[in-house]
């Protein structure tokens, strides 16, 4: 967990959706500064966060404190691979776990991207990113090692 510009930028995917506006959900707060930069965007109607731990929620969630008196910021705590998804319709649905896995192989987040698909517009999922950026990164390491 950071709060860090670095750890903006592996969020960049979904940050750069949820700008266009509508609803949120992150599966993992953190720090909630991937909540927080959703929220930023006045075109955001609501962010759903669900996140495991009692002890980050009740860490980090005064810090959001005016964003879930408004309305606009509602923490689940609760296993995400548990969460119901029934009825529920979000722009952006973010996975943001401590997923195990290696590329193309990551089970929770991969049960969670297929349980929440249909109620989503886009699922994105930070697990999958970073190995998507090791991936592009080897592959061009290579490229300029070979030529
Ligand atoms: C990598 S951190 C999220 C960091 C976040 N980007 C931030 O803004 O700080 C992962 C979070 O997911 C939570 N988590 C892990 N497994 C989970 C699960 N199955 N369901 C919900 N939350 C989970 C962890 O407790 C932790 O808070």
């Amino acid at each position: 967990m950071s709060n860090t510009e670095l750890e903006l930028i592996q969020h960049r995917a979904a940050i750069r959706r949820a700008s266009f506006g509508g609803t949120v959900l992150a599966c993992g707060l953190g720090l909630g500064c991937f909540a927080r930069a959703c929220l930023a965007f006045d075109a955001i109607e609501r962010v759903d966060v669900v996140e495991l731990s009692p002890d980050v929620v009740a860490l980090v969630a005064p810090s959001l404190a005016e964003h879930i008196a408004d309305g606009r910021l509602v923490i689940h705590q609760g296993d995400a691979l548990d969460f119901d998804p029934s009825g529920s319709w979000w722009d952006v649905v973010w996975l943001d776990i401590w997923a195990r896995g290696s590329p193309g192989h990551t089970p929770e987040s991969d049960a969670l991207r297929q349980r929440l698909a249909p109620h989503a517009a886009w699922v994105g999922s930070w697990i999958d990113e970073q190995h998507e950026t090791a991936r592009t990164l080897a592959s061009r390491w290579l490229i300029g090692a070979l030529c």
